[in-house]
């Protein structure tokens, strides 16, 4: 049997600190379920001292998951660790996990104290943390580019102090693999306590190298690394958790250890992550962007066709994408695209069919294969008569420089008028959540453009929204004079197509429902 690494998930604390990746506490949790399911065994759940949402989302976190470890961050000092400890109150198996800089440059630059007080203080931090939970980790920041000595008098003493993991972090994502690997060897040949520890690696990736060397550190004795969904992360981000899984799942050849990550998770989950920070990972991003699994040139086309391994090293499925990217083509029939738009759960009459496979034939024509994308426009683009389920009568918002904004939105919808006021961040949130209540609905915006059709401090503006329910998007735009007046429409039209095509799925799921008989 292989031996386990511990994946330590710091998505919701180092991966929220990046640019345009921040979460609103509601947000976290959705994520941290989705977490749970994905199986990780740590997930770092934010860093309570530095905000009342920091504080209230690993509160709630704490409160709601429960499998996995959840930790705290806290800096070494009393306020912290204590504020970090209120805040896991309810957590099954809290862990304290505070930290300092050891290098001579932060030293000298930041702290501006001794290695004595940093040892000193340490020491303190883990003791404190130590009175409140059996579970606490140190990690000594910049730890590589700290004197190697100094690096193995903190760990031992850290130990000493009862931290059950120690934490040696690349903060500035500067190391090369082969480094690393000695880093980590000479603390566990040098450091006389090491084996009362778990030796964690948390790899930053300044130099690309994050995957490399976290795989470099496990293969010299680290048994945690800890990681991000989609890499997001400080800078250039963090070691991306796909990418170790996988890494350590499909080479079990040579490094042969164990994670509980759950594989067939990890698609949903780095799709959650894109949701709902609207931040999206490139195309050619391994084992999550939209490329990974397609194959463009002719001679990998063939050679997949005659054998998947000739150019796969891993499935689709293995990482929860159905089917290989590669959808239709040039010589695919009418039977094959509306067998394609009921896999993704468009089921099309006879007539739109008809439409779509028109337009389909003329694209192939230009482009050589056709992506799922591709097929939404073509859907979107007026092959179904969508019905105007609802239509905006009015909307009033009231926003400015004092949060939160407010919308009061009314609907018609037939013969009723729907009338619903809500707050929010900005009155094109406010107005969102006010029609996302009248219509019963909750969609995840994941794109919004706003750009002007006319000039002039009149002019016209247009909005184009994509809009997730339940992980189905539609599109929408609008164009009007006021912005949130455009943007309540653009909404209201990708909400009046979703509820369309939940029609067509209900109208297509009652007929195969049918006894023969009857029917
Ligand atoms: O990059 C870093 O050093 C950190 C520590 C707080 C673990 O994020
Ligand atoms: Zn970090």
């Amino acid at each position: 049997m292989s031996e386990r690494i511990t994946i330590f998930d710091t998505t919701l604390r180092d991966g929220e600190q990046s640019p345009g990746c921040s979460m609103n506490v509601e947000e976290k949790l959705r994520m941290a379920r989705q977490l749970e399911a994905l199986g990780v065994d740590v997930l770092e759940a934010g860093f309570p001292i530095a905000s009342d949402d920091d504080f209230e989302a690993v509160r709630q976190v704490s409160q709601e998951v429960k499998r996995p470890a959840i930790a705290a961050l806290a800096r070494a000092t009393s306020l912290d660790i204590e504020r970090a400890w209120e805040a896991l109150a309810h957590a099954a198996r809290p862990r304290i996990h505070t930290f300092i800089a050891t290098s001579d440059i932060h030293l000298e630059y930041k702290l501006k104290k001794t290695r004595e007080q940093v040892l000193e203080e340490a020491r303190r931090a883990v003791r404190l943390a130590k009175s409140f939970t059996e579970d606490v980790e140190f990690s000594a920041e910049d730890a590589t580019r700290t004197d190697l000595d100094y690096l193995c008098q903190i760990v031992q003493a850290v130990i000493e102090e009862g931290a059950t993991t120690v934490n040696i972090p690349d903060t500035v994502g500067y190391t090369i693999p082969s480094e690393f690997k000695r880093i980590i060897s000479t603390l566990r040949e040098r450091v006389p306590n090491i084996e009362r520890c778990c030796l964690s690696v948390h790899c930053h990736n300044d130099l690309g190298l994050a995957v490399a060397n976290s795989i470099a550190a496990v293969e010299a004795g680290a048994r945690q690394v800890e990681c991000t969904i989609n890499g997001i992360g400080e800078r250039a981000g963090n070691a991306s958790l796909e990418e170790l899984a996988m890494a350590l799942r499909v080479r079990q050849d040579v490094i042969p250890f164990n994670t509980g990550i759950v594989t067939t998770q990890i698609y949903k989950t780095s799709q959650m992550l894109c949701n709902i920070t609207g931040v999206m990972v490139q195309a050619n991003k391994a084992i999550v962007g939209k490329n990974a699994f397609a194959h463009e040139a002719g001679i990998h086309q063939h050679g997949m066709l005659c054998n998947k391994l000739t150019y796969e090293i891993m499935t689709p499925e293995s990482v929860g994408i159905k089917q290989s990217m590669l959808v239709l083509g040039k010589h695919s029939g009418r039977h094959a695209l509306q067998q394609k738009f009921e896999d993704m759960g468009y089921f099309l009459n006879r007539n739109e069919i008809d439409k779509a496979y028109k337009l389909f034939t003329k694209l192939a024509d230009r482009k050589k294969e056709i992506f799922e994308e591709d097929l939404m426009v073509i859907l979107q683009d007026g092959i179904q008569e969508i019905p105007q389920t609802y239509s905006l009568r009015l909307v009033q918002a009231l926003a400015g420089n004092h949060k939160p904004s407010t919308a009061t939105v009314v609907l018609d919808k037939g013969t009723e008028i729907l009338v619903h006021s809500e707050t929010g961040d900005g009155p094109v949130a406010a107005t969102y959540k006010a029609i996302d209540k009248l219509t019963n609905t909750q969609g995840q915006v994941i794109d919004y453009t706003i750009r002007s059709v006319t000039r002039g401090s009149d002019a016209v503006g247009e909005v184009f929204v994509h809009v997730d329910f339940n992980g189905r998007t539609f599109s929408g735009k609008a164009a009007s004079t006021d912005i949130v007046d455009a943007s309540a429409r653009a909404y209201l039209h990708a909400v009046n197509k979703a509820l369309h095509a939940e029609e067509r799925r209900l109208e297509a799921q009652r007929r195969l429902e049918v006894p023969v008989a009857q029917s």
